[in-house]
């Protein structure tokens, strides 16, 4: 891609811009080459390559047993299909435990995938691990509410934040970690009154999946959205092949939806 060409690409500062001028982002999850080109030429913001691929790939029960080489080998195969949109790669479980591993690991993806941002969940506890990272020229997502990895913690896949002092401290939790050099905060799960109140608060994008639709911007995981999930979804889920017809046609509807706030509707979101 030459200098020119790049300089269209979304960049941390197109996404502060977005949120400044009250554009919605728009991000979905991808695991391949293929399906990375057709979400980039749909316009979609952000392309995150999620540890949801350890269940909808993998066809595990967790993302806990995704391993940081599996990581790399399908945000590889995304970024060489990404053109415009900005890569974000998730750090999977285990592979930050410390501030100096996640400095190997975050930098491990940037290396050798084309990764632009890498993504950890986490409060108040990830906060040097950020700074450590954004100080070493590593951007970093984090990812607040219900937190997979932390799933045998939480004690099942539930909405965060409903009680005043979980709510407080999600809360507290996005701004520290905003003021620890966070580029981007993922919410997932949560009352949309919560969502908006930390949306507000912040100077960086915040991204939510099951978050309302005051949050800056929205991202679902791909399969979800194309219906190809077998079983129950969660609520936050809208199919967007169900009418479209075709994967471009469904890309499209979702970019569209989110624009123009007509996704997630009431019946996507939790109070
Ligand atoms: O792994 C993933 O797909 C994610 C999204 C649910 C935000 O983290």
């Amino acid at each position: 891609m030459s200098s020119t060409e790049s300089s269209k690409c979304v960049t941390v500062s197109t996404l502060l811009e977005m949120k400044k001028n009250r554009q919605k982002i728009t991000s979905l999850t991808a695991y391949d080459y293929s399906f990375a080109q057709q979400i980039d030429q749909a316009g979609v913001d952000v392309v995150l390559v999620g540890d949801s691929l350890g269940m909808v790939i993998q066809g595990r029960e967790t993302t806990i047993p995704v391993t940081m080489d599996e990581m790399v080998y399908h945000a590889s195969m995304v970024g060489r299909g990404v053109e415009r949109a900005l890569l974000l790669a998730d750090l999977p479980f285990m592979s930050y435990a410390t501030p100096e591993q996640a400095l190997q690991n975050g930098g491990r993806l940037m290396k050798e995938t084309g990764a632009q941002m890498v993504k950890l969940e986490g409060g108040v506890d990830q906060v040097e691990t950020v700074s450590l990272l954004v100080s070493r020229n590593i951007p970093v997502c984090a990812h607040l509410g219900l937190q997979p990895q932390s799933i045998h913690r939480l004690g099942g896949y539930r909405v965060q934040g409903r009680e005043s002092d979980s709510a407080q401290q999600m809360i507290s939790d996005a701004l520290v970690l905003e003021q620890a050099g966070a580029s981007m905060l993922v919410l997932e799960c949560i009352p949309s009154t919560l969502a908006a109140e930390i949306t507000a608060a912040l100077d960086i994008p915040v991204i939510g999946i099951g978050a309302g639709t005051d949050c800056d911007g929205q991202v679902l995981v791909l399969y979800d959205m194309l219906g190809i999930t077998m079983g129950k979804t969660p609520r936050f889920v809208k199919d967007f092949m169900s009418g479209s017809g075709t994967v471009s046609g469904a890309l499209s509807s979702y970019v569209t939806a989110v624009r123009d706030k007509s996704f997630p509707a009431a019946e996507h979101t939790f109070q």
